[in-house]
């Protein structure tokens, strides 16, 4: 079958025919292609680039510009999943007009298809405002890193009457707001499950159980490529990251005993040419 690029509509009719939604995070080009390649529907140039690349202890520091410098290494490779630019802390909290600016830079200069930003209903005239503005938004409930010291730390959120009612409201705020699809992290399965059934649009689960709409994950957890720590929610399908270290421990060890290079990879000239140096 001939594939096509990915739209909101499309994940629409998955939510509609109850087809699963694949999204995974990449930040660089080679990454891409592969997720690309993969059939995955929904890349997200996550603000966890700051943690898992750049090596921050938080998605705090993470900055407009590193943003789009790594929005736009993905999007070159893209033919065809749809890409989410994730809005970094501090670019959408200051003023709605500084909001829509940012959310159309990662449309115009990080080409990517739809931005993302975390919060419950204290973001929901900013939802408003820039799909006014005709960017498509996703939101980003429960678990939001950005403002994890305000909520206690990395910990699973709604697991009371009362923070799941919360998180319940704020769905519903930010659909009616015009959000296209809203991300929930780390909350209680049944009340992920609760929300899904509510919405309209589709919801995307990590760490909130298997009735979401589809799941998301973090490229570097997934592949076994970030090992400062891995969230319970996290499965690793691979462990990358100590198959590469030994086949650089191979390339030292060839290099330092004169294996490589070998005869194949040495470029010749021809003995009667040498002569005439
Ligand atoms: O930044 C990110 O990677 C995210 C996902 C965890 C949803 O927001």
């Amino acid at each position: 079958m001939e594939r096509k690029k990915i739209t909101v509509s499309d994940l629409m009719v998955k939510k509609e025919t109850g087809k699963k939604i694949t999204m995974i995070t990449a930040y660089d080009y080679p990454t891409a292609r592969m997720v690309d390649q993969a059939g995955i529907d929904i890349i997200l140039i996550g603000d966890s680039l700051g943690m898992v690349v750049l090596g921050y202890p938080s998605t705090v520091s993470v900055t407009m510009e590193e943003m789009l410098h790594h929005s736009k290494a993905v999007t070159r490779a893209v033919q065809y999943a749809f890409v989410i630019g994730d809005m970094p802390f501090m670019s959408y909290q200051t003023s709605v007009e500084k909001a829509i600016e940012n959310a159309g830079r990662f449309i115009k200069e990080g080409m990517c298809d739809a931005v993302k930003l975390e919060g419950g209903s204290e973001v929901v005239p900013v939802v408003k405002a820039i799909v006014s503005a005709g960017i498509p938004v996703c939101a980003h409930i429960g678990l939001t890193p950005q403002t994890a010291t305000k909520l206690g730390g990395f910990k699973v959120q709604g697991k009371d009457a009362q923070g799941a009612r919360s998180l319940i409201n704020s769905a519903k705020e930010l659909e009616n707001a015009g959000a296209f699809m809203v991300v929930m992290e780390c909350i209680p399965d049944v009340i992920a499950s609760r929300i899904t059934d509510d919405l309209n649009i589709p919801t995307i689960g990590i760490g909130a159980g298997r009735d979401c709409d589809g799941q998301v994950l973090v490229y570097h957890d997934t592949v076994g490529l970030f090992d400062r720590f891995t969230p319970r929610f996290v499965k690793q399908y691979i462990k990358l990251g100590p198959m590469i270290v030994n086949a650089l421990k191979d390339y030292k060890k060839e290099v330092e005993a004169g294996i490589f290079p070998a005869k194949e990879h040495i470029f010749k000239m021809s003995e009667e040419e040498a002569r005439k140096i």
